[in-house]
């Protein structure tokens, strides 16, 4: 009976290894990117714009001004792991709130499709008032 009770234990520990690694970042997939532009145009939008570039119908209200993706710099790293901690943290004294309502999944989505969007937003070239870009 000990032993099995023991077992249990390690089954147990086994297994809350085994969450602790699930919460490795997963990976980038069509359908994960899918899923963060869903989730971006529903969470993210308002403030950002649909394209990211800042321009949401509640920006002109905020101050300072949700980013614009493809000029801004990011103030704590614009690699998918930074901005999904971002996302878990949210920005202290601005309208950029913590996600962490928003299952893990869905903020690594988010994470990854903001750098999908940044990249493509550079790459259609700078927008007004570009030049200032600071690289991260
Ligand atoms: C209510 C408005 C609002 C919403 C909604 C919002 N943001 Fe923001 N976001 C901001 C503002 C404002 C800033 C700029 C804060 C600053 O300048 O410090 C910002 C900044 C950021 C940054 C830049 C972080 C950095 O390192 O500088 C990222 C990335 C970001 N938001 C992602 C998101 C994502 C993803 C969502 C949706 C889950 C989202 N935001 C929803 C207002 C918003």
């Amino acid at each position: 009976m000990r032993l099995s009770t023991r077992s249990a234990a390690a089954v147990a520990a086994l297994l809350v290894c085994v969450h602790a690694r699930a919460a490795a970042p997963p990976k980038r997939t069509p359908e994960l990117l899918e899923k963060g532009r869903v989730s971006f145009k529903l969470n993210c939008a308002s403030c950002h714009g649909e394209t990211g570039k800042g321009d949401g119908v509640s920006a002109q209200a905020l101050d300072p001004k949700p980013r614009n993706f493809a000029v801004g710099r990011f103030k704590y790293g614009a690699k998918p792991p930074q901005i999904f901690a971002t996302l878990g943290k949210g920005i202290p004294g601005t309208a950029m709130i913590a996600f962490t309502q928003l299952p893990d999944e869905e903020r690594w989505a988010l994470a990854y499709y903001v750098s999908e969007l940044r990249g493509r937003a550079r790459a259609a070239g700078p927008a007004k008032g570009g030049a200032a870009e600071a690289r991260p």
